[in-house]
Parts: structure tokens; sequence; C-alpha cells
């Protein structure tokens, strides 16, 4: 063979080679898919084993999906979660439909979901057993390749994968071994960890799936959503198109929540880059729901393609600011208030990461109107409530309206506490309305109204001739509660009015808040499980009186137990739990015996107790575990008006956090 002969031989096995070692290399990644974040359906929030969980449902949720321009909005998959299987695999080993569930198998559904143009998912666990008890199936551990072709054969698009009765095998040896599973079926199948964040897949599951799940479940209440959100915010840097970090289903219309709440949630999801897979009953919600999970401007911002999951510039005392950065130089900003009083929250553009211009667009993605703003984007926000916005950097900023901010706050004894007033006295209010834009606005009347027999007194002007930009009109009102007020949450409103340039005038503003009116201090030797609280959040079910927390309704725990001994006083509560009670200065003492619920000791089990005398953190349990004796309990509470029993989650999320409050007494 002569030189050049050699050459061209030789080059032609490179290539022959490499094309054969390609393929390899190729099998072993995940299929390309999910490049912005999935969304669809799954029925487990709202069904979990029951049995309106079957065929019927599936394919009334893809007719929805279809009819209600869900799909048109970007719903894709409809996936079906736990209890689809029998709990036994048939004679060949293949798992088994559910025979009164799925009367057609799984494919005919698979079909029908396909025939309406979307994608269809299943569900099983990287361990012997799937989760459910009583109705769980056969897991996937060393079944791998079986099942994944039974789901391929079945024209499956979407696995999620659990992590119940793993057996202590690694978990990345497991995922990888069913992302391999799955690509050796040559269908492209999003592939779902759902391992809960326990090894934090952020780190190594990348390559491995396209999502993951980074904490514990999720469950229809405003506590459970908003700590699962706040451990999901941090892990902002590891999400990208590809590879999402999942925060668990969608709650929104199941109930649990207000509409005011479920709007906070799915803002925080969509601007997250979470996953938008609907958790609840398309056939029985409200229209305020669709319009919810159908706001096409703010999956505008879930559905970037630049992929970058927002990024919390400010997360103090329950008020968040949260950017996402959008593919064409907009920048999304979602203000969103934990607590449960109002809080006025603002942040600049600068802030945003916007460059210098001589206004901005602001795009209120909820209320749909767009208006300018000279650099401040700010928002007078209710207990729970959140405004989103989508803000350019404009030329014609001019074009719209100034971006106004109206408000009334009440003084409080601790940020997020509601105003507190005795029958005969009085609290100070103030309105305020804040110009943010470039135009001045004109003829500015605050009013604040207070329920019939309580006065509000203004104690400065409230009338402003002309507001210019960038600037604030307060007023500040003295109200006062008739001397025989009964106890309650009373509303505390204001109103607006202005003209403003471009906009119909004049424009009327209302705001909402509350005050409360206690009733008479508690006197004596008591078990604060007799007392009304003012307030209770829990972060499963409600606080339980005199029971341990079962997690779903009033009075389900049982009795509380701690290493044996059984309580019949005291208070039941699962982190991350808060819980109000009105002292008046009356009280000196506080005492009761903490610890986790004897049958829901677990490995994961860790939180911590608080106790705060109005703005004073008198008592700090410091980590409490599962495999700690009871610990007594005594805090020095003198001259607080508002005590607060504080949970925590111990840092490491609110999995088997059940914390008890035993024997639970205040001296006053
Ligand atoms: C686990 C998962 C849930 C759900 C159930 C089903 O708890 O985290 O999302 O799939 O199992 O049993």
């Amino acid at each position: 063979m002569d030189h050049r002969r050699w050459r061209t031989a030789a080059l032609a096995a490179l290539v022959a080679a490499s094309t054969l070692i390609a393929p390899q290399a190729q099998a072993a990644e995940k299929p390309e898919l999910a490049l912005t974040p999935p969304m669809g359906f799954n029925n487990w929030n709202t069904t979990h084993c029951r049995n309106d969980f079957n065929e019927e449902m599936v394919k009334g949720i893809a007719d929805i999906f279809v009819n209600k321009g869900l799909k048109d909005a970007g719903y894709e998959y409809v996936n079906i979660d736990d209890c689809w299987a029998l709990p036994e695999r048939g004679a060949d080993g293949n798992l088994v439909p559910h025979p009164v569930r799925f009367p057609n198998g799984i494919k005919a559904v698979a079909d029908y979901v396909h025939s309406k143009g979307l994608k269809f998912g299943i569900y099983t666990s990287a361990g012997t057993k799937t989760c459910n008890r009583d109705n769980g199936f056969p897991g996937g551990l060393n079944h791998e390749e079986q099942d994944a072709k039974l789901f391929a054969s079945w024209g499956v698009d979407y696995l999620k994968y659990d992590n119940c009765n793993n057996q202590g095998v690694d978990a990345k040896l497991r995922y990888t071994k069913m992302r391999d599973a799955l690509n050796a079926t040559g269908r492209k199948i999003v592939f779902s960890l759902c391992e809960w964040g326990q090894n934090k897949p952020w780190e190594w599951a990348k390559d491995v799936g396209h999502l993951w799940r980074t904490t514990g479940d999720i469950s229809d209440n405003w506590n459970s959503m908003v700590s699962i959100a706040k451990r999901n915010m941090v892990l902002h840097e590891y999400a990208g198109p590809g590879h999402w970090n999942d925060p668990d289903m969608l709650e929104v219309g199941n109930g649990g929540m207000t509409d005011l709440e479920y709007r906070s949630h799915f803002s925080l999801w969509s601007i997250m880059a979470a996953p938008l897979l609907i958790g609840s009953d398309l056939r029985k919600v409200t229209p305020e729901t669709f319009d919810i999970l159908n706001n096409r401007e703010v999956i505008a911002v879930n559905q970037d393609k630049l992929g970058v999951q927002a990024k919390p510039i400010r997360a103090e005392g329950g008020m968040y600011v949260l950017v996402k950065p959008l593919s064409n130089g907009d920048k999304a900003v979602l203000l969103f208030n934990e607590n449960d009083s109002a809080a006025n929250i603002s942040v600049t553009a600068q802030d945003l990461g916007l460059t210098q211009a001589g206004g901005y667009k602001v795009r209120d993605l909820w209320a749909k109107t767009t208006t300018h703003t000279a650099g401040s984007i700010s928002a007078a926000l209710p207990p729970h409530g959140s405004a989103m916005y989508r803000v350019s950097a404009a030329q014609d900023w001019y074009k719209y309206p100034p971006a106004i901010t109206t408000a009334a706050d009440g003084e409080v004894l601790y940020p997020g506490a509601l105003p507190i007033v005795q029958p005969g006295k009085s609290v100070t209010y103030t309105t305020s309305v804040t110009n943010s834009g470039r135009l001045p606005i004109a003829l500015v009347q605050a009013t604040l109204n207070v329920p019939q027999g309580w006065t509000a007194k203004a104690t400065s002007s409230t009338f402003k001739a002309i507001l210019p930009g960038e600037k604030t009109f307060k007023t500040t009102w003295q109200v006062t509660v008739p001397p025989d007020a009964k106890e309650g949450r009373f509303p505390v409103g204001a109103s607006f009015t202005y003209h403003s340039p471009h906009e119909n005038n004049p424009v009327t503003r209302q705001y909402s808040t509350e005050a409360l009116v206690p009733g008479a201090a508690p006197k004596g030797d008591l078990f604060v499980s007799d007392l009304k609280w003012l307030r209770s959040a829990n972060g499963h079910g409600p606080v339980e009186v005199d029971k341990t927390n079962g997690e779903a309704k009033a009075g389900d725990g049982g009795l509380i137990t701690i290493r044996g001994q059984v309580f019949t006083k005291g208070l039941g509560t699962h982190a991350p739990a808060h819980i109000e009670y009105y002292a008046g200065g009356a009280c000196s003492k506080l005492t009761a015996t903490i610890g986790i619920q004897d049958n829901k000791v677990n490995p994961l089990s860790l939180v911590t107790y608080e106790v705060w005398g109005d703005n004073k953190k008198v008592f700090d349990s410091g980590p409490v575990t599962g495999a700690d004796a009871a610990k007594a309990l005594e805090a020095n509470v003198s001259g607080a008006t508002v005590v607060r029993l504080v949970v925590t989650d111990g840092g490491n999320g609110k999995s088997y956090d059940h914390a008890n409050w035993a024997d639970l007494k205040i001296t006053c």
C-alpha cells in the first residue's frame, strides 16, 4: 500500500470506528426533551388512590385540555400516578393495569390521549414497591428494562420515577439504570426523578433526567406550598433547558387555598421555571381556576426559551423579590408576600439588571395593565398576595400612564402582625399614594373607611393637587374603636381617586386591610389548648387541639405521645407552623413538654421550637429530632401582647415533622 492509500484507508477506519462509538456514547445520554419546563396534568394531588382515578378521568382531562384552550396554552402531558396497576406482576413478569380503573388497559388510554394531539405519562418507583401502602404496586427496581419496554410499547412519553422502597440502593445507580433502560427502547421519554431532593439530584442528575423533585410532597395548603417554594428557589442555578428543578405538582383548584393564594402559587412556579403539572380535577374546578391556569402571559414567562429559573434577589421577613431574565431582554419579576399581613415591596429596574433607559414599561401580568416607571417597581400586597410584572427598558415609556401604588398600613407589634386595637382605644393608620412614573398625577384624594361606630380622623392632609413623578403622598389617620366593640377581625379599607395622563379620569383605587379587636386577656394558670388563638398555620392539615397532628383533617391524629408518655392536653403541629395568642401583657410564663410524635418518628424528623413575645424570641429549642427524649420548655413571656409559637422545619424540609407541644400551659 502506498503512503497515500494507506492514509485514506486509515482515515476511513477511523471514521468507521468513530461512528461505531458515537451511537453507544449517545445511548448513555438522555434524549433532548423538555427544553422548556414540562406542562400538563397529573392526577395525584386530587385523587390520590381514590376510585375516581380511572380511565374516564384521564380521558376527561384530555378532552378539557383541548376544549378549554389549555392545550393551546401549552399544556401537553396527561400523566397518571400511583395505583394504576395491580399489586402483583403477571405471569410474564409485566405490570398489570388495574382492571377496574383501566378496563381497556393503559395503551387504550395512551392512544386516546395521543389522538387529541397530547402526550401521555406514567408512574412507577425506583424501589421494590411504589409508595402507596394499600394500593401500591411492584416498583421498577431490578425490572428496569422490562418495565421500560412495556411503557414504550404502550406509547408512554413521560415517566415519573418515585423513591419509595428503594432498599437503600444508591440513588444515582437506580435512576441511571432506568434512564438507560428508557433510552434502550428508542422512544423519546421525558424522565422525571421523584427522589424528593434526598440525594441532592440537582448536583448529579443533569445527564440522568429532565427534571428532579427538590422537596417532599406538596399539600393543598398555604404553609406547605410556601415552604416548598422557599426550598426550591435557592436552587435556581441548577435549572436550565432539559434539566429542571421540580417543586412538585400544582394544587391550583383543589380548594385548600384561596384564589389569591393560588395565583401566588402559580406565579411562583411559573417564575421558578418549574414544571406546570395541573393537580386538580378539571372536570370540577371553578372558572377562576381556569383563569389562573390559562394566564398566557404568566405561562410565557415559565416557558421562555432562555430557560432560566428566577433568582431570589430579596428574601427577608416573608417578603420576596424573584427575577427571571427573558430571551427578549425583558425581566420578569415577582413580588411575593408570604405574611398574614399586608406588605409593601419595591425594587428598582437597576436591581433587576436592566440597563439605563429614560423609562421602563411595566406589564402587570395579572391585572393586564401597562404603565411606565422612572425606575421603581412596587406593589402594596395583601396577605399572601403577589404581583408579577414583565419589565422592559423602553423608548416609548411615555405612552403609558405612570405606575401608581396605593396602600393603607396600621401600626403593628412586629413585622407580619395584624394591627391590634383594644375597645375604646386608637391605632394609627397611614395611607399612601406613590407615583413611580416620570409624569405627574393630579387631584389626589385619600379616604379611610372603617366599620360602623368606629371613627377615622385624618391627622394630616387628605388631598394633594399635584403629585409629581417619583414622589409619595402620605396621610396619617387616628382610628378609634368604640368601648363596646366585640372581639374579631374587622375590615379597614382605603379609597383613592386621582387624575392621570392617558387614563379615563378620575382613576379610583381601593385597598383593603384589617384590624383586630382582641377579647379579654387570659387570667390564671391555663392550658393554652383551651384558649382561642388569633391565627394559626400548619405544614400539614390544621393545628390540633389536645391531639397530635394527623396531616389531613381536624382530630385525625390521635393522642399526643412522646417516648411512650401519653398526654391528654397540648397542641399537635407539623412544621412549618405558627400559632398566635392574645396575652394582653397579662401573662408571665409558658411551659410545655416538647417532642416528635412517637408513631411518626423517622430519620427525617427534625424541627426547632420557638416562643416569641411580640417581636422578641424568648425560647429556642435548637434542633429536636425523633431520637431526642421529651424536653421541658419554659419561656418568659412577661409583658407580651401576643405570644407566638413557632415550629421550623429544622432546615431539612417538612417531612415527618410531627411536633407536639404537650401539657402546654400559660400563667397569666
Ligand atoms: C410519593 C410521591 C408523590 C406521589 C405518591 C404516590 O409520595 O412523592 O408525588 O407520586 O408517592 O404514592
